[in-house]
């Protein structure tokens, strides 16, 4: 059997490649994995236990909380809050920032986290994940602030994501290419199986929630409309696969190439950005699609130069090959138009 490469040793011999590495960051992922592994153990066991379903009350999204949101939520708090490696913690969940308790030291990162992504899919047995997003702080001590958390996703020093799938996976990059570990259950350790991640330059699948198409700007519809033609550049419509879980949806297309689409839409005055939320699912995904090779706009802007005003502001999400991204882009000019 060709040797087993763990993730904390994986992680080790990363940290070697820095001289100055306190070993902080080391042990920051080795928590995210330990919580992780938790989650997995749960959901995997969700038909089995009261942990299925809503909560009864709704988050500062204004979603339905299901039990699962907040469960996920609770291990990566328990997981992290007291290990001095933090400042401060933000969630989806969460309407404001997190802090971390004044009897535990107060760390030098920042950890932002979208606890349960897929959250619609946890009863009907469909993979969901966790994203996660590391920056270092920029307050100089104490408590951690929401300055630490609104930094530019350029910032991230590490992003990833854990996906409740057919196997539990978690990939994630610190800028050094983009690697993905598979959870083997009979020893309890992410090994390492996907090394070195590259996405395709350009795909043959989109992934997006065709029922928005009515409330979708001119460019982006006239884009759809291309992929599903078959004079566009593959001659022949494209595939999609659409699974209502960006992890998911995002893993497959770094996988087998293509786009992920969730743009802008008129559907609802108050989200006019759509339904995507810049810190805890675009800025990871966008610096690990880009360490992958790959590409993550707005269809007018580069996810990663955005600088957050607000924890929870959304944002439009064109996110997968290169060269889909770009001609999309190309399309969306349209939609600017005067
Ligand atoms: P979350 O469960 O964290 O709120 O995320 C759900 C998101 C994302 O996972 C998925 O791509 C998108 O919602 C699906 O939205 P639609 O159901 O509107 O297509
Ligand atoms: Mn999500
Ligand atoms: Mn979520």
């Amino acid at each position: 059997m060709d040797k087993l490469i763990t993730l904390d040793r994986f992680i080790l011999e990363q940290e070697r490649l820095f001289p100055h590495a306190t070993g902080t960051f080391t042990g920051l992922i080795q928590n995210i994995a330990f919580a992780a592994k938790v989650i997995s153990r749960e959901v995997n066991k969700a038909g089995l236990v009261d942990i299925l379903g809503y909560t009864g009350y709704k988050n500062v999204q204004g979603e339905e909380v299901q039990k699962l949101d907040v469960f996920a939520r609770n291990v990566l708090y328990n997981a992290l809050c007291h290990t001095g490696q933090l400042c401060v913690i933000a969630t989806e969940e969460d309407e404001n920032i997190v802090p971390i308790p004044e009897e535990y030291p107060q760390g030098k990162y920042v950890a932002l986290f979208d606890p349960l992504d897929g959250s619609s899919n946890i009863d009907v047995n469909v993979s969901i994940g966790t994203i996660f997003s590391i920056y270092r702080r920029i307050s100089k001590a104490g408590p951690g602030t929401v300055e630490d958390c609104l930094q530019k996703g350029t910032e991230q020093v590490c992003a990833g994501y854990i996906i409740y799938g057919s196997s539990t996976m978690l990939v994630y990059t610190t800028g050094a290419g983009v690697h993905g570990f598979t959870l083997d259950p009979s020893i309890g350790e992410f090994v390492l199986s996907h090394e070195n991640m590259k996405i395709p330059l350009r795909g043959k699948i989109y992934s997006a929630n065709e029922g928005n198409y009515k409330y979708w700007k001119k460019g982006t519809r006239k884009y759809i409309d291309y992929l599903k033609s078959s004079d566009n550049h593959l001659k022949k419509p494209f595939t999609l696969r659409y699974i209502g879980s960006l992890v998911a949806d995002f893993h497959r297309n770094l996988l087998k190439g293509g786009i992920f689409l969730y743009p802008e839409d008129t559907k609802d005055p108050k989200k006019p950005f759509g339904k995507l939320r810049l810190l805890y699912e675009a800025n990871p995904l966008a610096f690990i699609i880009e360490n992958a090779g790959g590409k993550a706009s707005t269809g007018y802007e580069r996810i990663l130069d955005i600088k957050p005003e607000d924890i929870h502001q959304r944002v439009p999400l064109i996110i997968g090959s290169r060269e889909d991204v770009e001609l999309y882009e190309e399309f969306a000019r349209e939609n600017v138009e005067k």
